[in-house]
C-alpha cells in the first residue's frame, strides 16, 4: 500500500455561522488563536499524512490559499480542489477524485475537532485494510447526525439524520477508504437533504458485502456549526496550550494559570487567569483577561474584564464587562465603566457603544 493521502472536507456555507460567515469562511474562524482548519490539518499530520487535498467552495478559495498556502508552514503539501456547488459530503470527496489518485486516503470533516486526532481511524485501516472505517461516538441526542448500529465489532446499518435513531452511536466527522468509495458516491441518490451522503456510500459497501469496520473515538468530539461551537472548542483547546510568554508583560501584570503571550503582544497593569491566549502585536491595558480568552492578533483590551470569548484579529474592547462572547475582526466594543456585563456575537467591523461615541 503506497503513502495514505487526506481529504479535508471545507464545503458548506455556514449559514448557521452568520454573520461571522458572512465575511469569512466557516473552517477559518479562529479558535484557540487558530483557524478551526488548522486544528484539523495538524491532527491530519500528527497520523501520519502530509499529502492533503482541501475541497473548498469557489467563493472562498482565495482566503483559504491566503492563509494556508502550500501547507508548508504545517508541515503538510496541500492541493486545492473545488467544490462548484454544496451538493453533499460524498459530491465533496468526488470533487478531489484526480488528485486522490488509486491510494487509500482519509476523510475528515474540517469543522470536527477531536481530543485524540485521527491517527485511531487511521491506525485501523492500516492494520485490517477494510474497504472503509467509520468512526463513531455515542451522543445523548443523535437525530443531527448519521447514526450506526453495530453487533459486536460488526457494522450493520447505517442512516442519516434519523427521525428515531436506531442507537446512539452517531458519525463522527473522521473516516478511512479505498478508491471504491468514488463508485459508490457517483451511484447512489441524493439524500432527503437533495446531498450525496457518505453515509449512504457507507450503506452502498455494506450492501455489496465489504467490510467497513466502526472504530470507537475516545476523548471529546466537537464540531463547529453555530457560534456557541465556537466558545466551546476555544475552551477545550485552550486547555491543552502549553504556557509560554514571549511578548511583553509589565512587572504590575500578573499572570495565573496556563497562559501564552505571543511574540509582539504587550500586557500592562492587567491579570491574565488562563487558559488565555494573546496574540502577537494583541495590546492589554488595565484589564482581567480569563479564564477561556483567545485575544487575536492585534486586537486590543483596555480597562475591561473579559471572560469566555474569542476576540479576531484586530478587535477592540473598551470599559465593562464582557463574557460569553465572539467579536469579529476590528470590530468594537466600548462600554462605560459602570454597564451591565453583556454577551456578544458582533460580526467583523461591527461597532456596539454608547451612543454619544458617534
Ligand atoms: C455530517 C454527516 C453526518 C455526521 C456529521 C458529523 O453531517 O452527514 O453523518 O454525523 O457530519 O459532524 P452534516 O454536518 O453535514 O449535517
Amino acid at each position: 500500500m503506497g503513502a495514505m493521502k487526506a481529504v479535508v472536507l471545507c464545503g458548506g456555507e455556514g449559514t448557521r455561522l452568520r454573520p461571522f460567515t458572512h465575511t469569512q469562511a466557516k473552517h477559518l474562524l479562529p479558535v484557540a488563536g487558530r483557524p478551526v482548519v488548522e486544528h484539523a490539518l495538524e491532527a491530519v499530520r500528527e497520523a501520519g499524512i502530509t499529502d492533503v487535498v482541501v475541497v473548498v467552495s469557489p467563493g472562498v478559495e482565495r482566503q483559504f490559499r491566503e492563509r494556508l498556502g502550500d501547507g508548508a508552514r504545517l508541515g503538510l503539501r496541500l492541493a486545492y480542489a473545488l467544490q462548484p456547488e454544496p451538493k453533499g459530503l460524498a459530491h465533496a470527496v468526488l470533487c478531489a477524485e484526480e488528485l486522490l489518485g488509486d491510494e487509500p486516503f482519509l476523510v475528515y470533516l474540517g469543522d470536527n475537532l477531536l481530543e485524540r486526532g485521527v491517527a485511531g481511524v487511521v491506525d485501523l485501516f492500516r492494520r485490517e485494510r477494510p474497504e472503509a472505517v467509520v468512526s463513531l461516538q455515542r451522543v445523548p441526542d443523535p437525530r443531527r447526525f448519521g447514526v450506526a448500529v453495530v453487533e459486536g465489532r460488526r457494522l450493520v446499518r447505517l442512516v442519516e439524520k434519523p427521525r428515531e435513531p436506531p442507537s446512539d452511536l452517531a458519525i463522527v466527522g473522521a473516516y478511512a477508504f479505498t478508491p471504491l468509495l468514488f463508485r459508490a458516491a457517483r451511484e447512489i441518490r441524493p439524500s432527503f437533504r437533495g446531498e450525496l451522503e457518505l453515509t449512504d456510500c457507507l450503506q452502498w459497501l455494506l450492501d455489496r458485502g465489504h467490510t467497513v469496520l466502526p472504530h470507537l473515538v475516545e476523548g471529546w468530539w466537537q464540531d463547529v456549526g453555530r457560534p456557541g461551537d465556537l466558545l466551546v472548542a476555544n475552551r477545550l483547546l485552550l486547555a491543552r496550550l502549553s504556557p509560554r510568554v514571549e511578548g511583553e508583560v509589565d512587572g504590575s501584570s500578573r499572570v495565573e494559570g496556563s497562559v501564552v503571550v505571543e511574540a509582539g503582544a504587550r500586557v500592562v497593569g492587567s491579570r491574565l487567569v488562563g487558559p488565555v491566549w494573546i496574540g502577537a502585536g494583541g495590546t492589554v491595558e488595565r484589564a482581567v483577561i480569563g479564564p477561556h480568552v483567545a485575544v487575536g492578533p492585534g486586537a486590543e483590551v483596555r480597562g475591561a474584564h473579559v471572560e469566555d470569548a474569542i476576540l479576531m484579529d484586530g478587535a477592540r474592547v473598551e470599559g465593562g464587562t464582557l463574557r460569553v462572547s465572539v467579536v469579529g475582526r476590528r470590530a468594537e466594543i466600548r462600554q462605560g465603566s459602570t454597564a451591565y456585563p453583556i454577551s456578544a456575537f458582533l460580526g467583523d467591523d461591527s461597532v456596539l457603544g454608547p451612543k454619544e461615541d458617534r
